[in-house]
């Protein structure tokens, strides 16, 4: 029983473990991750280093690119062409089922933990404006799909140098990079639903059955398929951009 002396909204836990050590830790990750990226996506400069392209610029869509994947965007565009696409990997992330999870209780304290108290009292869940905005999750699966096509294309033009056939560091970086977030996207929870989470019976849907079991499969491993995926990114365009400033040279393999 409380004690009557003690208002309820005084008790914020009775848990005695390390419970915020996890949300500690996603505010450090995903708040490095968000300054890194954001100092990156704003240089404009050291994307490219042939014949690889950093995942934050691609698909490179304005003329002023280093280098160019789709022309769609003309010289009026004086920007870092980054800033043209990266809205679509960052709505994808920030509307994520996992991620939103992950920063309502790291960042906003909504709850911190199970068992710990909110931190705020005004809280609605993503019932209103402008959580509700959550929503468009499902549309952003299908923008981050046309991306990750563009990153796979990427990932082969890496094997592509000034010399002919070839594979660098940079060329498995790239690699790695594509396959990490075709897992992330696979096990999307919105890809789970498009699949044959939505049937009614899947009796006369077999395909539909097969194709939602292994996605379903992948599903359970989302959040670290989020953690890796995000961090490989980040390497990846770091990898690129020591490479182009020329403070690393790549190993080829072949
Ligand atoms: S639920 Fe995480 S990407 Fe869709």
């Amino acid at each position: 029983m409380a004690n009557n002396s003690l208002a309820y909204n005084e008790v914020r836990t009775l848990r005695q473990d390390l419970w915020w050590v996890e949300p500690m830790l996603v505010v450090l990750g995903l708040g490095s991750f968000i300054v890194y990226t954001t100092w990156a996506a704003l240089q404009g400069a050291y994307y490219y280093a042939a014949p690889y392209l950093s995942p934050f610029y691609s698909p490179c869509i304005a003329t002023n690119c280093a280098h160019v994947s789709l022309p769609i965007i003309g010289p009026w565009w004086s920007l870092s062409p980054a800033i043209l696409i990266l809205w679509i990997p960052a709505g994808f992330r920030a509307t994520c089922y996992y991620y939103r999870k992950a920063y309502y209780r790291s960042f906003f304290g909504l709850p911190p933990g199970c068992g710990v108290r909110d931190i705020t009292r005004n809280y609605w869940g993503e019932t209103r404006f402008p959580l509700i905005l959550q929503n468009i999750h499902r549309y952003f699966f299908w923008l981050a799909a046309i991306v990750l096509a563009l990153l796979w294309w990427d990932a082969i033009l890496a094997f592509r140098f000034p010399n002919g056939f070839g594979i660098g560091i940079g060329t498995v970086v790239l690699l790695a990079n594509a396959a990490l977030l075709s897992l992330y996207s696979l096990s999307c929870h919105s890809c789970r639903h498009l699949c044959g989470g939505y049937l009614d019976s899947f009796a006369k849907a077999p395909a539909r059955y097969g194709t939602w079991k292994v996605v379903s499969r992948l599903n359970e491993h989302h959040m670290l398929y989020a953690w890796i995926s995000l961090i490989w990114v980040g390497l990846t365009d770091l990898y690129v951009r020591l490479l182009a400033m020329g403070i690393i040279t790549d190993l080829r393999i072949i």
